[in-house]
């Protein structure tokens, strides 16, 4: 728990720093799950600074987004391909073929072979080395909505009705917003070798409690992560402040 979200997201970067420069030193590419959202951008700057200031090399990281809207155009201003480029990927020097982002764009019947090629990529580079989540308001993680399993694969999800709300600001209103995204599993994200989940502010403190302290259940896809080896739930005072 931080006394703010800056200090918190300050301290992410730093583990990535010194992930990236691990995996530099073993000559080892470096393999990064991205969230996109309001809650990782406080990263994405501090990695960017990271970047300008201490020259900071993205040129071994490999990324994979957790999730995108379907359908939706790459250089839609909602698309997380334009958010991802916005706050991270063009102030940086990762080199464009290695940044994965869910294709919004594909017919639907493509759809279920394509989610087993970006989970089959994934694996061709020996999996996640650290992924990085957000949490939605009813304890979504990528898009994987209240129900889903966690053995769950890479795949086209409805969006709930919570989390539809919670994006129609920038679609301008609730018609406009999209009703499905592809999503990695959650299973995927449970195979991670590391998994950190930011949450910043009271409104996410009611789903931290119940995803940190209550039992597991599909019902609150976050609580998965209490059976992961290896995760931490890195919050400001405010969504930390229903934990006992
Ligand atoms: C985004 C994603 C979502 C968000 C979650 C929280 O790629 O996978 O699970 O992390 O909806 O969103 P914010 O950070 O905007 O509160």
């Amino acid at each position: 728990v931080y006394k703010d979200s800056s200090s918190a997201s300050r301290s992410v970067a730093k583990e990535i720093e010194n992930l990236i420069k691990v995996k530099q030193a073993q000559k080892q590419p470096c393999i990064l799950g991205l969230a996109t959202g309001s809650s990782p951008k406080g990263l994405y700057a501090e990695l960017v600074r990271l970047h300008k200031e201490e020259g900071l090399s993205f040129k071994n990281v490999i990324s994979f987004n957790l999730d995108e809207y379907y359908p939706m155009e790459p250089d839609s201003v909602n698309s997380y391909v334009r958010f991802m480029q916005e706050q991270l990927f063009n102030h940086i020097d990762i080199l464009p073929e290695n940044c994965f982002v869910p294709d919004g764009t594909l017919p639907k019947d493509k759809i279920r072979s394509y989610c087993d090629e970006y989970e089959a990529k994934i694996e061709a580079y020996g999996g996640i080395d650290l992924q990085i989540l957000g949490i939605g308001g009813n304890g979504h993680i990528g898009f994987n909505e209240s129900g889903s399993l966690q053995n769950s694969k890479t795949r086209l999800v409805a969006l709930d009705h919570i989390t539809r709300v919670a994006a129609s600001a920038d679609f301008s209103g609730l018609t406009s917003t999209p009703r499905t995204a592809i999503t990695l599993g959650v299973k995927k994200i449970m195979e991670a070798k590391r998994v950190i989940l930011m949450a910043w502010g009271e409104s996410k403190s009611n789903i931290i409690k119940e995803s940190v302290e209550d039992t597991v259940t599909s019902q609150v896809p976050a609580s998965y992560l209490q059976e992961h080896n290896n995760a931490m739930f890195i919050l400001d005072q405010a969504a930390a402040s229903k934990l006992t």
